[in-house]
């Protein structure tokens, strides 16, 4: 069983496309996959109800909280032990804005991703992080993995430079993630990239990028 966690306090970074993605190479595999959706928008939720549209594609669950208790810590702690029972696989897609459920994410996590872009912005979220981990009262297994990658060599450069002096705490993934229009084809079919056929999209290179993630997450 193993809890992994896809958070980040940064918006659109690709949390839950990445999780969506790492769900359903999972399941493909065969096992019981949850995702448990903290996004407010429910991207996970739209993305599994067009899945169950497709009789051929693995099952994946997804579970929610009502609005009103998306921050309750209590009510999180609940339901991921409640998953953690039922599931081989529960896969948390967790904003850090409320940072009480994103640090109780931490906690109850086996694993701990965290998506950037290439940006100046997205690099200056990284000190509170690096202290919200280094603060915390038990080692972390956590790692950075750069998303939308393509056509920005030297902001890439730069954000490597900049994450470089944080290695200790936030180790970086060594694949980065392109840019790439399959992400938008598997998220409207509710596949993952490597599911998609020829004539819906598939890209070798992205099928790639996510087969790396996932063995950089589950070893094999
Ligand atoms: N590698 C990629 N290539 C192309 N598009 C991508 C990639 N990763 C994510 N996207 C797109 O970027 C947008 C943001 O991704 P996503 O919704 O996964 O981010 P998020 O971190 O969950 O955002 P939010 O904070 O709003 O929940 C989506 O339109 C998604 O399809
Ligand atoms: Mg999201």
């Amino acid at each position: 069983m193993s809890v992994v966690v896809f958070g980040a306090e940064k918006g659109g970074v690709g949390k839950s496309t990445l999780a969506e993605n790492s769900a359903a190479v999972r399941a493909e595999l065969g096992y019981r996959v949850v995702i448990a959706d903290f996004d407010n928008q429910g991207t996970c939720s739209k993305w599994v109800s067009r899945r169950d549209e497709d009789p051929a594609l693995s099952k994946i669950d997804v579970r929610r909280l009502a609005a009103d208790k998306r921050s309750d810590v209590g009510a999180f702690a609940a339901l991921i032990q409640e998953l953690a029972d039922t599931y081989d696989d529960v896969f948390i897609d967790v904003g850090g804005q409320d940072s009480a459920v994103f640090r109780a994410s931490l906690a109850v996590a086996d694993k701990i991703i965290v998506p950037l872009t290439p940006s100046p912005d997205d690099l200056d979220t990284v000190p509170d992080l690096a202290d919200v981990v280094r603060r915390f009262d038990k080692p972390l297994d956590i790692r950075v993995v750069l998303n939308m990658t393509s056509g920005q060599p030297i902001m890439l450069r730069d954000m490597k430079k900049g994450l470089a002096s944080y290695a200790d705490i936030l180790p970086l993934m060594p694949k980065t993630i392109g840019t790439r229009v399959a992400f938008k084809y598997a998220k409207v079919s509710g596949k993952g990239v490597a599911e998609l056929s020829a004539k819906d999209g598939y890209d070798a290179n992205a099928a790639n990028e996510i087969k790396d993630l996932y063995l950089g997450v589950f070893g094999k």
